[in-house]
């Protein structure tokens, strides 16, 4: 399974891609507006910097728009995904962008039947949202679930990316599941790596051999 950031802070997408281990990043609206910055320059800038996938999101709401948006974004980087909303819009626009050979990463999916139209209309990737789905008290990991089973016993090769994680249990059990991606923020990926125990074996090691060499 793939781990990406999903964040549009490039100070946070440098410290983790030095980490050698990010092989993509995800965007949207909502972080790039939070980002305080241009879209373009933002994306164009990420690419750079993490080499992998890294979707950006049209804004645009009929067919036709997302389709001139998603063009436009493709021509940023080599490595741009187009990410278009899970509706029947969205739909037609992935497969036209397929057709012309363009990733999209169809998004905002909360059904594995959502997930089966968006693998038929040609997705490169679908983001199942576990964390709003656990939001209201439903089981989002169900849905990856689901939808892995149905992509192998259908033969679909579209890619799941698991979106909206909220803690490193998500990330297990998404991995378990047979997610190809998962995304998550900074913090989650700082999580990954800490452990309580590690750092105090580490701590009692170095001690030790700090006394130790004062002996001698
Ligand atoms: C995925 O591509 C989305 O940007 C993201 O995972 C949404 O996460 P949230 O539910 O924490 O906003």
């Amino acid at each position: 399974m793939d781990l990406y950031l999903d964040t549009a802070e490039v100070n946070e997408i440098k410290e983790i891609a030095a980490w050698g281990v990010l092989a993509g990043v995800t965007t949207n609206p909502s972080l790039i507006a939070k980002s305080g910055r241009p879209l373009e320059p933002t994306i164009k800038e990420i690419c750079e910097i993490v080499q992998g996938p890294v979707s950006a999101e049209v804004v645009s709401t009929s067919a036709a728009d997302m389709v001139a948006e998603g063009r436009r974004l493709a021509t940023i980087d080599e490595h741009l995904v187009v990410k278009l909303p899970t509706t029947i819009e969205g739909l037609k626009a992935c497969k036209t962008l397929a057709v012309e050979g363009i990733r999209v990463n169809m998004t905002l999916v909360f059904s594995a039947n959502q997930a089966l139209l968006c693998a038929k209309a040609g997705a490169w990737c679908v983001s199942p949202f576990l964390g709003r789905i656990d939001d209201i008290s439903w089981e989002g990991m169900d849905l990856i679930r689901e939808i892995a089973e149905l992509f192998q016993v259908q033969n679909l090769g579209t890619r799941i990316l698991a979106a909206s994680i909220r803690h490193p249990r998500h990330v297990t059990q998404a991995a378990m599941l047979g997610a190809d991606i998962a995304t998550m923020p900074a913090k989650v990926f700082q999580q990954l790596i800490k452990h309580p125990l590690t750092d105090l074996g580490l701590k009692a090691f170095l001690e030790d051999w700090a006394r130790a060499s004062a002996r001698v």
